[in-house]
This record gives structure tokens, sequence and C-alpha cells, in this order.
């Protein structure tokens, strides 16, 4: 109705593209009320079939309510959200494809309200682009973007507002959220700080109305909250706890004694129901025990079973107090699903706690001198995670519903506390849920740290959202650790020191590699000589590279490497390296690096010619890399006795320790083809004060899989091997740490001096994240007969052989 469908479509045809409207009125192509979900279903369920070409989605309803000036309702977040979730998941097979799209645009609501003095922040967009978020790591072929515009009179700039649309669209930059103003591209940063230490917003004596406060970290929070505060707390949650059975109730009714009973009582019904009623009946417990803790502690406490989605009930609460002081919000519900999987029902659980939570709230207190509200909201908003699309966009728009509140009543308090997953308490602990957390590379937060986090918080009413989140660089691919000034950014390029030289297409950085920092190098020592390790100097060369590449861009292949002369730190002596990198062919993605190192005498004074040690030719793209699934071959189990770890690792044989202990378990063994599984899991430091430095490569990864290649031999030939040279290596995808991978190694020739090997670094799935092409391993050494394990394992692949 603005004109900015319009405008799209335009910019699409004259691109020779096609352009299928949808909305409610003429003249759009497919006609359907966006609100009403039943029918948005039904027209997606048979559009795929229909229109197989379909290779993009642009969702601009939202604008329409946006530019009406109307406030969020039921009728918007069905059009504007939960239809572009519906529209998703049944495009999906059309959408998870190479060279494909979905978008938003959106005004003063995703960079734009965090800007000092925001505008009108329209949450609806941030639900959109907390989905998008999630999107872009679910379909890894697929660009995911919204873009928001913070312009004077934007409806007066319609057509300059697309022309910078599109180009975002097609630029190569990946960032799913960016943001425009006054011509100047924008885009979100974390910004570490530590909390003003201002007087408290929670007072003495209190009143809180606390929704889900009975169980998880908020019961956590509030025991802490009673104690020093002495608050009053009202808390909201659906559990019913005199629906409690009285046997359940007895202090020995443990899960056992509870799932042993009800199995007796609901004979005839499924495992899954039981498992149901068990769970419930141990919420229901874990709230009597929680709610008599807090009784104990000497304060008023309230509980109410009460639904926060049931408009009318909140009211009543809320109207059958005097006053109330402050609300937490914190009812969640988490039902991890990937969009293929998840239906629209699962997705309003865990939608509408959040969203129609925070709005009956806020709809309940109208009016009402409340000094503060604060609510729980999760590090996935921020990051995005799979599983989450509903999780992510509610908590997104949470954030915003409270910035939004934040500039109509400055004088109030509003905050939200962005959580990273808590151990001890709560949601993440579930057993399914912590292990893909920790897989994906999440830092957990120790319980009371978490708690005291909360506290501390509580004397800063200078800000409204604060993140309290590890490192977790593998969760953010839109790199808001990468603000300039975090220390992240520094420590981004850890092989990188001293700038030698530097102009736009050519680099040289100096770096003394010392024992006492590089500790890693003490976990690579063969007869007690340190040697930099394959994978430190393709990673060290890729630093180097990187500070030239275009802004965005990232390493996907290497070609060309070579080591002409290993790097040792003979009598642990700290020495120096240069490493270098310099555009080359005039292609502004394209390295040619080395490292180097030059002798000199005991002035200073260089001699000779530099050494080169190692070369490569570094290929950094802004283009997500094509997703690749690779067949993982039938195993073929090793039998051993004992530990395969301990019989491989061992000086003489691989004389990896601590950091590169990497290669957990040899999945299948056959004398040309090895599979092993990988992680890297390591907690010691790789450089001082530092366990998880921020690399561009993995670099414990990547010499596992250099490792196999030496396992293969030691495990056949009794041969040494070292790496010499590869071909060609491509990189598809992040690796996390703590992350199980597969590598398979195979061997393809086997030459007087050489054997060249073909390696594939593949998730569970089999989705390719390493390729290693023609690497080539030196025979430096055979093993002295005593070492030898051949006569230890075996395999039925080895019995056909011989
Ligand atoms: N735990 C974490 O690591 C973590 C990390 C990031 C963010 N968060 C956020 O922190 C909050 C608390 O998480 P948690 O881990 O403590 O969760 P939890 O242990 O699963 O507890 C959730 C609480 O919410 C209540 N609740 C759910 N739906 C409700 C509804 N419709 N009406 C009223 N109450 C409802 C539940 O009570 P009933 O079942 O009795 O209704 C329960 O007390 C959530 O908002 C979550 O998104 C947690």
């Amino acid at each position: 109705r603005f004109g900015f469908a319009d405008a799209v479509s335009r910019r699409i045809k004259s691109f020779s593209g096609h352009v299928l409207t949808m909305g409610s009125e003429a003249p759009a192509d497919i006609r359907v009320d966006l609100s009403d979900l039943k029918s948005v279903e039904k027209k997606m369920q048979v559009l795929g079939g229909r229109h197989p070409e379909i290779r993009g989605l642009i969702h601009l309803y939202p604008l329409n309510v946006y530019f009406d000036g109307a406030v969020t309702d039921t009728h918007e977040i069905n059009a504007s959200v939960k239809s572009f979730f519906l529209m998703v998941r049944h495009l999906l097979p059309l959408l998870d494809r190479p060279d494909t799209l979905i978008s938003a645009l959106a005004f003063e609501s995703v960079v734009f309200a965090y800007a000092n003095s925001p505008g009108n922040i329209h949450p609806v967009f941030a639900a959109l682009g907390g989905m998008l978020k999630t999107m872009n790591k679910e379909l890894k072929n697929t660009r995911a973007k919204i873009v928001d515009f913070s312009i004077a009179d934007p409806l007066k700039h319609v057509e300059s507002i697309v022309d910078q649309y599109m180009a975002e669209l097609m630029a190569s930059d990946l960032h799913v959220e960016t943001g425009y103003r006054d011509d100047k591209r924008y885009r979100l940063s974390l910004v570490e700080q530590a909390v003003e230490q201002g007087r408290s917003t929670v007072k003495k004596g209190d009143t809180i109305l606390v929704t889900g406060g009975a169980r998880g970290i908020t019961f956590e929070i509030l025991k802490a909250l009673a104690a020093e505060y002495q608050v009053r707390p009202i808390i909201l949650g659906r559990s019913d706890i005199n629906a409690l059975d009285a046997e359940f109730r007895k202090k020995d009714a443990d899960e056992q004694y509870i799932f042993k009973s009800l199995k007796a009582r609901m004979k005839g019904s499924r495992p899954v129901e039981i498992k149901r009623a068990v769970q419930k009946n141990l919420a229901l417990r874990e709230v009597m025990a929680n709610l008599a803790e807090l009784s104990a502690q000497g304060i008023d406490i309230q509980y109410h079973c009460i639904d926060v989605l049931d408009t009318e009930a909140v009211l009543r609460v809320v109207d059958s107090v005097s006053t109330i002081d402050g609300v937490l919000h914190a009812a969640g519900v988490e039902e991890s699903r990937f969009i293929g999987k998840k239906s629209l029902d699962s997705f309003n659980r865990v939608f509408d706690t959040k969203i129609t939570g925070v709005r009956n709230l806020l709809h309940a207190l109208d009016g009402k001198s409340y000094r503060f509200f604060f609510t729980f909201s999760s590090v996935t908003a921020k990051f995005g995670n799979e599983g989450q699309v509903d999780y992510t966009g509610a908590n997104d728009m949470l954030a915003k519903i409270l910035l939004r509140e934040k500039t109509l009543h400055p004088e109030k308090t509003y905050k939200v506390f962005d959580w990273t997953a808590w151990d001890g308490a709560g949601m993440a602990t579930k057993e399914t849920v912590k292990k893909v957390l920790q897989q994906r590379g999440l830092e957990f937060l120790p319980l009371a740290r978490g708690v005291r986090f909360f506290m501390d918080e509580l004397s800063d009413s200078g800000s409204t959202e604060a993140v309290f989140t590890g490192r977790d660089t593998a969760l953010d691919p839109d790199g808001l650790f990468q603000a300039p000034g975090l220390p992240a950014d520094e420590h981004r390029r850890p092989f990188i020191d001293r700038v030698v030289e530097k102009n736009e297409i050519q680099t040289q950085y100096s770096r003394i590699l010392d024992l006492k920092r590089d500790l890693f190098l003490l976990d690579h020592s063969r007869l007690d000589v340190p040697i930099f390790l394959g994978a430190t100097g393709i990673e060290a060369m890729a630093e180097a590279a990187s500070t030239l590449a275009p802004e965005g861009s990232r390493l996907v292949s290497m070609r060309e490497f070579s080591i002409p002369y290993g790097i040792k730190l003979l009598k642990g002596r700290p020495r120096e390296i240069l490493i270098s990198a310099g555009q080359q062919d005039g292609d502004p993605g394209l390295f040619a690096c080395s490292i180097s190192s030059q002798f000199k005498n005991r002035e200073g004074m260089a001699m000779g010619d530099p050494k080169r040690h190692y070369q490569g030719l570094f290929e950094f793209s802004g283009q997500k890399p094509e997703q690749i699934r690779v067949r993982i071959p039938e195993f073929t189990p090793v039998q051993y006795n004992g530990n395969i770890q301990d019989l491989l690792y061992h000086p003489a044989r691989l004389f990896m320790d601590g950091l590169f202990r990497t290669v957990e378990d040899i999945l299948s063994f056959e004398p040309q083809v090895l599979i092993s599984r990988v992680r890297n899991s390591s907690e010691k430091q790789f450089f001082a004060g530092d366990a998880a430095p921020d690399f561009i490569t993995d670099v414990a990864i990547v010499d596992a899989m250099f490792q196999t290649g030496g396992m293969l031999e030691v495990m056949t030939t009794h041969e040494i091997v070292l790496p010499a040279r590869i071909r060609q290596m491509s990189f598809y995808g992040q690796l996390q740490k703590n992350r199980e991978y597969i590598c398979i190694t195979r061997k393809t020739d086997n030459g007087q001096k050489a054997n060249i090997y073909q390696l594939d670094l593949v998730d569970p799935d089999g989705m390719l994240l390493i390729r290693i092409e023609d690497f080539e391993m030196v025979k430096v050494d055979r093993l002295a007969p005593e070492n030898r394990i051949t006569g230890k394992i075996s395999s039925p692949a080895l019995k056909k052989a011989s």
C-alpha cells in the first residue's frame, strides 16, 4: 500500500526476475488474508508445487502496520510474524537451496532500536530479525537478511530506500542484520562493559510480580532477591500445586517412585504419556518445595496458578494488589525443533508465552505506578540458533518491546537480560538441550555467577539490554563480537603482532614465537624440540591475508601450500617469524602468503637471504560456500585392547599431546582408508592466559586431520610421515569447539619419499566442512621394531588384505 512492494517488484523485473505478490487485496497474484493463519497454511501447502521456480521470499507486509501507525495486536502478529513462519516452513524445499533469499525490510527497530535517541520502534520487525538469524543458520545455503532504515519522512524516499535495500541484498556481505541512516551503513556489535554502580532499582520490601518464578533460574534469583531485599513476590505459573497427588507429596517420592506408581495406574497409556505425567508431577513437587523454601526465608509470597496467556486472569491478579513496584517476566517455554519439523502449535506455545505474556502484563499494569519492568531473554536472540525460530523471534521482539516502553516512559527502569545457558538450574540443564548447546560452542554460566550477575545489574539503570555471554564466537555469524576496541578484536589474529609493512595490497607482520607465550608448542614437540605446526602456519598466513581481505568475506580455500623448511624452536629459544600476504593477480580476494625468517647476527644485522618456511595461496570470498553432503562409508571397525588414543599418541609414534590429542577414536580402518572421530575439547591454554583463541581456521582440528595420515602409516607401514604439501584445501563451514566431527582419510598414492592422501572433515550428518585434496606427507623415519603396533591391532579388512 505504501509503494515498497511495487518498487521492489520493478527492480526484480528489471533484472529479468519474476515476482509473485501475495496479499489480501487486488492486484496481489496470490490473494490471502495473512492474519488468517489457516488460509495462509492452505495456500502455502500448494504454492511450492505450483511454483517450483520460487527462489526467494521478501516479506514486506509489516510495513503496512508500521505506516498505518497502528499498535501491535494479535492480528498483526499473525499477519507479520506467524504467517512468515508458515511461508518459510512450507516453501522450505524451495528456499533451502543455493542462491536463494529470505528477507524483510524494517524501520527504526532492528539496528536503530539501540540508537541514542531511537525513533518509532516497531517490535514486530525485531521478531523477524530474530527469526531470520535462526533461518540463516538452519538454511545454510540461503541468504537471510533484514535491512533496517532510519530516515525522516520515509514515504517520500521509497525509491531511494528500495535502491539501497536491493543493493544490500545483492552485495557479497552476509550479515543478517544491517541498517542504513544518512547513507551510512550500520551493524550491531557487543560492547564489553562493567556495570554502573548506581542505586539499586529494587528496594527493600518491594512487591514484584514474577512470571515463571516458582522454578528454574528465576526461582534461584528470587531467593537472592528475598535474602537481600526481602521482596514480596507474587508468582504466576501454570502449575496447579493442589493437583499434586497426596502420594507424591511424600518426601521420598522421587522420579523412580512416581514413574512406577504412574505406570501401574496408567495401564494402556503410551510410554511418552507416562513420561509426561512423571515430568508434570516432578515439576509440581519442585514448585511446592521451592515455594516452601521461599516462605521459610520469612517473606510474604503469593502463588497464583495462572497462565500468563490468560489476559483476564492476569488483569484480575494485578487489580487485586494495591501496589506493584516492579515486574519480572521470566516465563518461558523451550521446544527446539527445526523449521521444517515445527508445528504452528509449538511455535505458538513458545512465542506467545513471551509475547502475549508481556502484552498481558503491560496491559494489566497500564496506568499503574510500577517503577521497573525486567524480562529474561536469551543470547540466542542475538545470534540465532538452530531449532529456535520461535524462541529467537519472540525474545528479540521482547527486547524491542521494552526498548520501546523505555522511549514512552523514560522515568521507569526497563531491563532485558539476555542470558547464555545456565548450569545447575533451568531449561538448559535438560540433558538433550545441554548437549546440543555445548556442541554448538555455547559457554554455560554457573548458577551462582548468574545470580550474582543479576544482582549486580540491579545497580545499573543506564542500559536497557544486557547480554551475558561467553566469548561464543562460533555462534556469531554476524560478528557481534568484532566491534572495534573489543578485546575479541585484538585476539582475532593471535599470530599477528607487529606490522613490518602494510599497504592496501601487501603486508608483512613479525611475530616472536616464545614458549612462555606460545604454550601450544609444548604439546607439539618431537624429541623435545617444539615444532611450529602445519596447521598453525596455515592459520598465521590466513590471519595476515585477512587483514587485506574485503570486509565481510571469509576464507574459502587455500592452494599450493607447502612447507619448504619446518620451524623448530631449538633449545626452546624464542624465534622471530615474518608473515607476509600480498594480493595476487589483481584479485581483491586472492593472496599469496608466506612465512619466513631472517637469520640475524649478535648485533641484530640480517645475514644472508630470508629462509622461506611456509607458503600458499589463500582465497577469501563474500559468498556462502556451497553445501556438500558426503556419503560416510560403512565402518570397518578396528580391534585393539585398551585405549586407542594411548596406543597412537606415544612419543615415538605421534608426538602430539594435550591440546592436540584431538583424534578421539578410530571408527573404521582399512589399509587405504581411515575414518576417525575428532573433537577439539581441550580446556588447556593455547597461548598463555588464553584457552580459546579466536582463530580463522580451527587449528586443533586441522592438525587432527593431518595427524590421521600419520596414524594410517603407524597402523600399516611403520613409517613416520610429516605434512609437506597440499594442492587444495577448501573450507565449507565454521567449526565449533567440543563438537564431534568425522575425518575420512584416504591414501591415494604410496611413493618412494612421500604419500598422498585425500581428506574430508564432515559433521555427523555428512555435511562437508573441510576438504583437503592431494595432501602430501613426506617419509622422515621408520618406527623402531619395539614401537610398532601392527601386531596389537586387527581389522577384518587387514585380514582380507593379507
Ligand atoms: N535457563 C537458561 O539457561 C536460560 C537461558 C536464556 C534465557 N532463559 C530465559 O529465562 C527464563 C526462565 O528460564 P528457566 O530456565 O528458568 O525456565 P524453566 O525452568 O523451564 O521454567 C520456566 C518457568 O516459566 C513458567 N511458565 C511457562 N509458561 C508459562 C505460562 N504460560 N504462564 C505462566 N508461567 C509459565 C513455568 O511455570 P509453569 O510450568 O508452572 O507454568 C516455569 O516456572 C525463560 O524466559 C527463558 O527463556 C533461560
